[in-house]
């Protein structure tokens, strides 16, 4: 069904189970950044270094050596960095030290991502992640990494949870861990979960099981095939959206930038910290909650305001609503300036296979199935949602006191707008240490569009 199947044959990486019992796999959130001087985030000349974003880390096992790494759907590849990476960048992180199991090849491997790139060879080796090993899994060692923040957030590379033609890595070299994790399953287990917690606890990461925390039962989660246009190869783990929903009340979203795509895409990201929608659509959603003011580094919104923004997703019988709590769209810990909070959901209009990112401050409110599929099933994602708009709404109310600004006036579509963005420039945002904001975002996208990165 990928267009990897013919390499099957080739390279054969076989994975084992090192356990038996149900095992989630330690994930953590972490922040990001600490910043220098906290009174005044938004101000225009704070780089976004500065800002205080969160990443989520898993742990895993490269050469028999432990690391943690940066958890990322919206990316593909195993990266880590070696001894050989003597950057700022990368210093005070554990790095890997070659093994006897390490098989280099002289195969270069190249990676930007929206903030941020990453260079180094490939090569192959052991890699235990929860229950798993997998001996001779194709992964990079960077000796060079820039702009991602390593030494301040902690990880020692990215593991990529996307689909395999989104990869750096050639596909001749060997497959993706996903790909190796998941041909060791057996339907219906061929999946991996993710729930992203509020605070340094409460995330969970598991491969081929739920974690009984969240879910007992495959049966509680809304299932939508996976969209891809035509006979593309699937990319992002991406889903039709429908509408958003205002405290409520219908907000119509533009129509999709995607070629020939039926309806707006959302791509799950949990690599990305907000949600970014196309700036249309961002402007008249923020007028629409009202309390809210665009500012040189993006969209703030008053610390009270009191909303529940919902998100209608997935495919036929699979779209249902998913409510976001106050308290991750009126965003405290993105920083705070006097009575305004960043907002959670930010512009952006230079990604092309999709319409809506929907990071972090949207995964918190769910807890989702990455659902690989087989030769009869399309690749699936599963939401079980996690937030009642009542219950969210009055636990931010005694949080952040009383809203004294009128209700929303849902602002209707004024036109149909349509995107000029060529299918051929196309830039990232897969953000990896995914801390994205304001004007400072403005400014790597355009960047990266410039230079033609290759992601998204
Ligand atoms: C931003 O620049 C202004 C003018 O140079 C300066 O007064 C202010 O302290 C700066 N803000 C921060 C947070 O660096
Ligand atoms: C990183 O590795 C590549 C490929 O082996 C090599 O060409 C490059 O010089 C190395 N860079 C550093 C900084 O060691
Ligand atoms: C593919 O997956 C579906 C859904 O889990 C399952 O019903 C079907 O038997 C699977 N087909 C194959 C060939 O494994
Ligand atoms: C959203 O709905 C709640 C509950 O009905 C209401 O108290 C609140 O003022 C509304 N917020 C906005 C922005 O309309």
């Amino acid at each position: 069904m990928w267009r990897y199947l013919g390499i099957f044959s080739l390279i054969l990486a076989s994975s084992v189970f090192r356990t038996a019992a149900c095992q989630s796999i330690p994930l953590f959130r972490v922040p990001k950044q600490q910043p220098a001087s906290p009174p005044s985030l938004f101000s225009s000349n704070v780089s976004v270094s500065d800002v205080n974003g969160f990443a989520y880390l898993a742990r895993m096992d490269i050469g028999a050596q432990n690391f943690l790494v940066l958890l990322d759907t919206g990316s593909s590849d195993l990266w880590i960095v070696s001894s050989g990476c003597t950057e700022d960048d990368c210093s005070n992180v554990p790095k890997y030290q070659p093994t006897p199991t390490l098989d280099l090849s002289p195969t270069a491997f190249e990676l930007r991502y929206l903030l941020g790139e990453v260079s180094g060879v490939i090569g192959t080796e052991t890699v235990g992640l929860g229950r798993f090993e997998v001996l001779s899994q194709v992964f990079a060692l960077a000796n060079q990494t820039a702009g991602l923040g390593l030494a301040a957030t902690g990880n020692s590379g990215i593991l990529g949870l996307s689909f395999p033609t989104e990869a750096a890595i050639p596909d001749t070299s060997g497959r993706t861990l996903l790909e190796n994790l998941v041909s060791s399953l057996a339907e219906p287990d061929r999946y991996f979960a993710v729930r992203l917690g509020r605070d340094s606890g409460g995330s969970s990461f598991t491969v081929g099981e739920l974690d009984p925390a969240y879910s007992d039962s495959l049966s509680d989660f809304a299932f939508s095939d996976v969209y891809s246009a035509g006979h593309a190869a699937y990319d992002y783990w991406k889903v039709p959206l429908h509408a958003i929903t205002v405290n409520g009340t219908s907000f119509d979203v533009s129509d999709s930038r995607v070629p020939r795509a039926p309806s707006p895409i959302a791509i799950f990201d949990t690599g990305t910290t907000l949600i970014l929608g196309p700036s249309a659509d961002v402007d008249r959603l923020w007028q629409s909650i009202g309390g809210a003011r665009k500012t040189d580094s993006g969209w703030q919104v008053r610390c009270d305001r009191a909303m529940v923004i919902g998100m209608v997703l997935g495919a036929g019988d699979g779209a249902k609503e998913y409510a976001i709590d106050p308290a991750d769209l009126s965003w405290l810990e993105g920083g705070r300036d006097g009575d305004w909070c960043m907002g959670g959901i930010q512009s952006n209009d230079d990604v092309s296979s999709g319409d809506w990112l929907l990071g972090d401050t949207f995964l918190r409110n769910v807890y989702i199935v990455h659902h690989l599929g087989n030769s009869t099933q399309h690749p699936m994602v599963g939401l079980n949602g996690l937030t009642d708009p009542q219950t969210s709404l009055a636990n931010f109310r005694l949080a952040r006191g009383n809203d004294p600004t009128p209700p929303a006036p849902v602002l209707g579509k004024v036109t149909h707008h349509r995107y000029a963005i060529s299918e051929g420039a196309i830039c990232g945002i897969s953000a990896a240490g995914g801390f994205v904001f304001g004007g400072v975002l403005t400014v790597v996208i355009s960047a990266c569009v410039a230079r033609r990165a290759a992601k998204y």
